[in-house]
Order: C-alpha cells, then structure tokens, then sequence
C-alpha cells in the first residue's frame, strides 16, 4: 500500500488524497460557474441583440436586453435550489460516488446548450443551459462535503473539509482569468469560456471509477462490511480500520430504525431540531454577509469607489479568497469552527463598516485605496471562517440517518440566500447609495451573536459524539461549551435521538 503518515492517529494516504481530489472537481465546477458570467456580460448582451435582429429586424429595447441578461444570471440559482434539495435522495438511492458520476451528464448537457448557442443563434440556449448548470452545481455543493466528511479520518476531517471551498474559490480564480478579454473573455469565444465546464466532467467521470465509495455508505446504509473493510483499508493505507469499524459500527447500531431520514422526518424529529437551525443559520450567514454582493459586482464596486483598473481589482480579490482559504485549511484543526467562524464574522462587520466611510468620503483620491483594502480585508476574513465552515459543518453536525437530508436542507437555503442577495443587492444599491454595506454590517453582527450562543465545537469529535451531544433535549450550557475531547459531558444526554409522537 501506498506510504502513510501517521502522526496523533491521522492518516494520510495518498489514495485518500486521490479520492478526495477528484470529489472536489465538483466544487471547482461551482466556483468557476458562480464566477464566469461575470466578465462577458457586454459580449452576452451584444449577442441577445444579434439574435434579436436576425429574428425581428429590430433591436433588442435595454428593458427586454436586461431581462433577458439578468434572467441568464439568476436562473443559475434556482437550478442550484433544486438540484441541491435533491442531493438526500440521489446520495441515498445512487450512493456517493455514482451520484457524483450521473450528475456529470449535466455539466455535458449545459455545457453544450451554451456552447453551441451562438452556431444556433438561440439565447434560450444560454438560459436553458444556466439553468442545467444550476442543478448541477447545486448537486454538487451536497455531494462533495458529503463524501468529503464520510471519507476523512476525524483529527482532519475539518482540514479536508475546507478542500471543498479551495475548490469553489479556485473555480472562481480560474473563471476571473480565463474571462479576461485577452483570454476567452471575447467576442468569438465567450461561448468556449461558458462550455469549458464540460473538460473537468469528463475527467471526473474518468477518475471516479478509481475512487472508492464511502465506507460509511456500505458499512451503514448497504450493510456490506466487507466491503466497507476493503474501502477502508486502502484510504487509510494500513489494514488495521477496527477502529474506524467499531466506530461506523456503533453509529450503525444505534441508527438501525434510521437509515435514511426523509426531509420531512427531518423536521418532525425533535432531536435534529437544535442541528438543524445550527446548520441553516450558518448557511445563511455565510450568504447574508454579502460575500456575492462582492464576488457578482466588485467590478462596480471599485468602480465608484474611484479605483481606475476594477478588473485586475476584482482579479486581486481572487487572489486573496484563494490564499485565505488555504490558511483556514492550516487553522481550522488547532483554532476550532466555532473561533474562525466568529472572527470571520466579526473581522467582516468591521471591513464593511470601513468600505461605508470609503465610500461615503470618496471625494478624498486615498480613499480608492481604503475601499481596495477593505474589500480584501472582508474577503479575507470570509475565507478563514464563514466560506470553508458552513459547508462541510453540516456533514459533522448529522449522522449517516439525517445526513442526507440535512444536507439538502442547508444546501438549499444557501442558495437562495445567495439568489435572494445577487438579485437584490443593484436595486439595494440604488436605494441605499453608499450605506448598503451597512445592511450586511447588521446581519453579521446578528450572526455572530447566534454563533457565540448556539454553535458548538465539532473539532476532534467523531460523527456520533456529536450527534449525541444533541441528544433530543435542547443543549445545556456545558453540552455547547464541552471540551472536544471530552465527550463525558455528551454521554449524559440521551443516546439516540427521540422522535416526537
Ligand atoms: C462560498 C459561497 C459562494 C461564494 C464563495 C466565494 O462557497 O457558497 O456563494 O461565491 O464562497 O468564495
């Protein structure tokens, strides 16, 4: 077998590393596509008003262009609505690593319908396959935290869940370059900038074979230890897994009535309650800070704030989500989620508050460079917490039975968070002028409140210590506050949740 580190029980085999690397392609195909109908917006509308031409021999009028456009962007979102509510029955019917498999034919289909709509001179093309690609990024803001969390030994389980967010915030990177006019970003190849998203599918597809299903899966919902072992065996590189058996076992005794835990279920069972406003709250906070606001419309924001080169502004900003990223994968085992999530929150309110003087005092030349600073500040701080932590948290905070569903719910609710922010956020503007980002100021300051009160640690614990330390009543006090490794306190409360009558 492959070498492995071992160090304090962490193993790190480069199969797993394998495994999780090909998982997170996913996530890179949701950062580039949140990213990449940023720069070629004037080459979009242009072709809108061809093709109306062609049709009408007329020109396109601005009200119907702007429908047409701002339906292209938003329509991205809802299909990441649906697709990620679908993710619990897919994950539970398919299994992780197929369902990552079959959702790749909708990078190839929308990939296509954009690609091929210029030869077509069809907009609807443009929608039709935003639209598919929405469904499949938001299968994938599911499926990868989900196989990602089920698949990491648990000291770094934290660290490798932070890969899904490197994964989205290179995705955007890479769309930023890629759209720069010089690049794909022009005239004739916008459509190839749209339909790169078919490239890293079909790697996907071609590695997935290689990469083994979730233990937790076989083991828990399939019952097939010894394939549960064998899976084990090669992630962990040593053919010594009875702990993590003994583990996945323990879990599975206890959620023998629940393997799978409908969405409704989900609700009804008081025992997931205190979790499930956990892992919504979160989700909404990482959206209501108003990180998209930035990532959508940087572009105009450095723009009137006087910057003279927004492009390579909103390049910069890249830069930085990317390297802040990198150092929450470094943190977030020693700091803990609860203390990154916090400072994050905090750092942000307090960079949102310097863009408003920036903004607001803007006659003074300086002030250009304070609002480039505070954007990167704010960016910044989003990353060490509030970007990486919400998405894989949700997998910690359920068992195998809930997890699914969980997934699903939390998934969706930060997609339309994030609809909710990118479709208001010109029409707050126009409102608010120069004191919008005092709206977002309010929501992370309410956030972090929430935080401090109701989220507990999850660093160190496995699966089931958590799940328990939910127990069915709502959580003391030293239940939140218990010492990772410590889970005396937990094995107080019940030990499997109770549903209500
Ligand atoms: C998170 C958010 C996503 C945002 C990105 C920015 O993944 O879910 O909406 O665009 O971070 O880095």
């Amino acid at each position: 077998l492959e070498g492995s580190i071992t160090r304090e029980g962490r193993q790190v085999t480069g199969y797993l590393l394998f495994s999780l690397s090909t998982a997170v392609i996913g996530s890179l195909q949701f950062g580039y596509n949140t990213g990449v109908i940023n720069a070629p917006e004037q080459k979009l509308r242009n072709f809108f008003n061809n093709t109306w031409m062609e049709r009408y021999g007329e020109p396109i009028s601005l009200g119907v262009q702007t429908i047409v456009w701002s339906v292209a962007v938003a329509i991205f979102s809802v299909g990441g609505m649906v697709g990620s509510f679908s993710v619990g029955v897919m994950a539970n019917r398919f299994g992780r690593r197929r369902s990552m498999f079959l959702v790749n034919i909708l990078a190839v289909i929308g990939g296509l319908l954009m690609g091929f709509s210029t030869i077509c001179s069809s907009y609807e093309m443009v929608i039709a396959g935003r639209l598919v690609i929405g469904l499949f990024c938001g299968l994938f803001t599911g499926l990868t935290p989900m196989y990602v969390g089920e698949v990491s030994p648990t000291p770094l389980r934290g660290a490798f869940g932070t890969l899904h967010q490197l994964g989205v915030v290179v995705g955007i990177l890479i769309a930023q370059i890629f759209g720069l006019e010089v690049l794909l970003g022009s005239d004739e190849l916008w459509p190839l900038l749209l339909a790169l998203t078919v490239a890293p599918a079909v790697l996907q597809c071609l590695l997935l074979p290689f990469c083994p299903e979730s233990p937790r899966f076989l083991l828990i919902n399939l019952n097939q230890e010894e394939q549960a072992r064998k899976a084990l065996v090669r992630l962990r590189g040593s053919d010594d897994v009875s702990k993590d058996m003994q583990e996945m076992k323990e879990e599975s005794a206890k959620m023998a009535m629940e393997k799978k835990v409908t969405i409704p279920e989900l609700f009804r069972t008081a025992a997931y309650r205190q979790p499930l406003l956990i892992a919504v709250m979160l989700q909404l906070s990482q959206q209501l800070s108003g990180i998209n606001a930035v990532f959508y419309y940087s572009t105009g924001i450095f723009d009137s704030a006087g910057v003279k080169k927004p492009i390579y502004a909103t390049i910069g900003a890249g830069i930085v989500n990317t390297i802040f990223t990198v150092v929450s994968l470094f943190l977030v085992e020693k700091a803990g989620r609860r203390t990154l999530h916090l400072l994050g929150l905090g750092g942000m309110a307090v960079c949102a508050l310097v863009m408003t003087v920036s903004l607001l005092l803007k006659k003074f030349t300086s002030m250009s460079y304070v609002a480039i600073m505070a954007v990167m500040g704010f960016v910044a701080m989003f990353e060490l917490g509030p970007g990486p932590i919400p998405w894989f948290i949700v997998a910690e905070l359920f068992s195998q039975g809930p997890r699914p569903a969980a997934m699903a719910v939390a998934g969706c609710s930060n997609w339309t968070a994030n609809f909710l922010v990118g479709m208001s956020f010109p029409k707050l503007v126009e409102l608010c002028g120069p004191w919008v980002f005092i709206i977002f100021s309010i929501f992370l300051v309410l956030f972090f409140i929430f935080t401090f009160f109701k989220v507990p640690e999850t660093k160190g614990k496995t699966f089931d210590e958590i799940a328990r330390s939910f127990g069915g009543a709502p959580p003391t006090s030293s239940s939140i506050e218990a010492p990772p490794t410590s889970p005396s306190a937990a094995a107080t409360l019940p030990a499997s949740p109770v549903k209500e009558k």
